[in-house]
């Protein structure tokens, strides 16, 4: 009986090897291992590059972020699914994943679940100060954060992840975005992102944290941190993922109705959305023997009866369209309808085999930006030189 290893991050609802255990009982001739990875996905993308480098087949099956399948196609790593995964299936699912999982034509990846920057609020505290609607704009939430925080006496008004790794490059994204700036030109070959639109953003992000709204130390946060200062009753507005609406409800924690999700604030003139998109799929190792118990693997893991379970125990947004039409999981998942438009407005980050290369750069000069170490001006302008080289 040969054992699949598939990999993924910590897991924190437990569904995922709750789903694992439910193939390995309908599939007594296949035995998936769940070997868990860092949950910081560029901790994560380094071990597998080690194995990688090494030709190592010790990995069948990768639950994988979507920036990275062009980058581990362009090197030969992974296993090509155009044959078993033909475009009348791919139809079925949303076009951004497709799109992020296709290099030169071929599709190397199923897409698992999507994500989508949002903005989390204590519905009932801005209530209580008079505020009935969430911000459209960027100097909305620094005023309704603070005068919030002042009437209700918690400790910070925004949290969100600026560390210096992917998170806060998507992040980083957002804040340029939602100003009407961008990394790449129209035709994705020229670098843009010295533009006054991006240079905004980023100084918006270093405002929100000059002008006492988000902590001084935000610029350590990770996914992690910044999930549990709005948990713990410590912040008025939490920058977040889907997922995190999966904590609400439980004994001890926030209740869903006291919390209001809604997509991220912009800059004015600025048309809606500008939501970092994520997500996470699955492709099979080239050098795993296994490949067809790992497709077998795979396709339950990506069919609809397991996404709908992903969202309704995980509050994990399915990757397959028809979900998002399906009144009883609308019901049982507000996440769903509430991330709809957010998803439908949201923006990839560049689709590129280096793109690695290229997030090294930025979580770093949007880090060096948001501490006040450079300027937003200094940081963009370097970025263009450096983005410019790789691409
Ligand atoms: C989420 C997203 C992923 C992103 C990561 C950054 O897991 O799904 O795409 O890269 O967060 O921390």
């Amino acid at each position: 009986m040969p054992d699949i290893v598939f990999s993924f991050g910590p897991e924190e609802s437990g569904i995922v090897q709750t789903l694992v255990d439910a193939f390995n009982q309908q599939n007594p001739a296949i035995n998936v291992i769940y070997r868990e990875m860092p949950a910081d996905t560029g901790r994560y993308h380094e071990r597998l590059r080690t194995l990688f480098r090494r030709g190592g087949a010790r990995i069948d099956v990768i639950a994988g972020d979507v920036t990275w399948p062009a980058e581990f196609a362009s090197k030969g790593w992974l296993a090509d699914l155009s044959g078993r995964f033909p475009q009348v299936e791919q139809d079925k699912f949303l076009d951004a994943p497709i799109e992020a999982n296709t290099y030169q034509g071929k599709i190397w990846g199923v897409p698992w679940f999507t994500d989508v920057g949002l903005l989390y609020y204590r519905k009932d505290l801005l209530d209580q100060s008079g505020f009935p609607d969430p911000p459209e704009t960027w100097d909305e939430l620094k005023r309704i954060a603070l005068k919030v925080k002042q009437d209700s006496g918690l400790q910070q008004g925004y949290v969100f992840q600026g560390a210096n790794y992917e998170g806060g490059v998507c992040n980083g994204l957002e804040y340029i975005w939602t100003h009407g700036g961008d990394v790449l030109g129209s035709q994705q070959n020229r670098v843009i992102i010295n533009r006054i639109e991006a240079r905004n953003g980023l100084r918006t992000e270093r405002h929100i944290v000059e002008d006492g709204v988000a902590p001084q130390r935000v610029h350590t946060f990770t996914e992690g941190e910044s999930a549990e200062r709005f948990l713990d009753r410590k912040a008025v507005f939490c920058r977040y993922w889907p997922g995190l609406y999966g904590a609400f409800g439980q004994p001890g924690e926030l209740r869903r109705d006291q919390v209001g999700v809604a997509e991220l604030p912009r800059a004015p003139g600025v048309q809606q959305g500008g939501g970092c998109l994520g997500g996470w799929n699955m492709f099979i190792n080239a050098a795993s023997a296994h490949q067809n118990e790992a497709w077998q693997f795979i396709e339950f893991m990506t069919d609809e009866a397991r996404q709908k379970r992903m969202a309704r125990d995980g509050s994990y947004l399915p990757t397959r369209e028809d979900l998002y039409q399906d009144p009883q999981l609308l019901n049982q998942v507000p996440i769903l309808k509430l991330s709809k438009e957010a998803l439908e407005h949201g923006r990839p980050r560049p689709i590129h085999p280096r793109y690695l290369d290229m997030s090294e750069e930025m979580a770093q000069w949007f880090h060096l930006s948001l501490t006040g170490v450079f300027t937003p001006a200094q940081a963009t302008e370097t970025l263009r030189r450096e983005l410019t080289y790789i691409v």
